[in-house]
């Protein structure tokens, strides 16, 4: 398995963790208020960052191009940034808007980036 790969899927293993223990901790208190949170981590952090590492394995190729690293790091600072942010603002921080805004724009160029690595030939 490519290192990229590995690093995609380890981290993405993280996430879950975190993301799952958000859930049992909303559960138990019985106060969904940061449910959008648990599921962005989920499915950013989790889902979408999984299937990059998986993708990475399955076209080793496209795991060498060398921005593919850059859009690793791009990927996961969108998840550090965007998450944080919405737990703020769920949480009625004011703080927390702006960095939701920046988070998504980072996490939307790692994913445009990770679309011209898979559409380049
Ligand atoms: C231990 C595992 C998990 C627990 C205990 C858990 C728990 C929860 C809870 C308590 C809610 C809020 C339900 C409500 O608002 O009534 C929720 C919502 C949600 N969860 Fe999870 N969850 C887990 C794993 C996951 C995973 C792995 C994903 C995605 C890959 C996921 C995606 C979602 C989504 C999309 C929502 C809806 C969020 C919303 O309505 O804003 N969950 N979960």
């Amino acid at each position: 398995m490519p290192k990229l790969s590995q690093w995609f899927i380890k981290s993405a293993v993280i996430y879950v963790i975190l993301g799952m223990l958000l859930g049992i901790a909303m559960g138990m208190k019985q106060d969904f208020t940061l449910a959008p949170a648990h599921a962005h981590l989920n499915l950013i952090g989790w889902v979408s960052l999984a299937l990059m590492g998986l993708y990475y394995n399955a076209v080793p190729a496209k795991a060498a191009w060398r921005a593919a690293f850059v859009q690793f790091w791009i990927s996961t600072v969108g998840v550090w940034v965007i998450i944080p942010g919405l737990i703020l603002t769920l949480l009625q921080v004011p703080v927390g808007e702006p960095l939701v805004i920046l988070g998504s724009l980072v996490t939307l160029i790692g994913m445009i980036l990770f679309a011209i690595n898979v559409y380049r030939s």
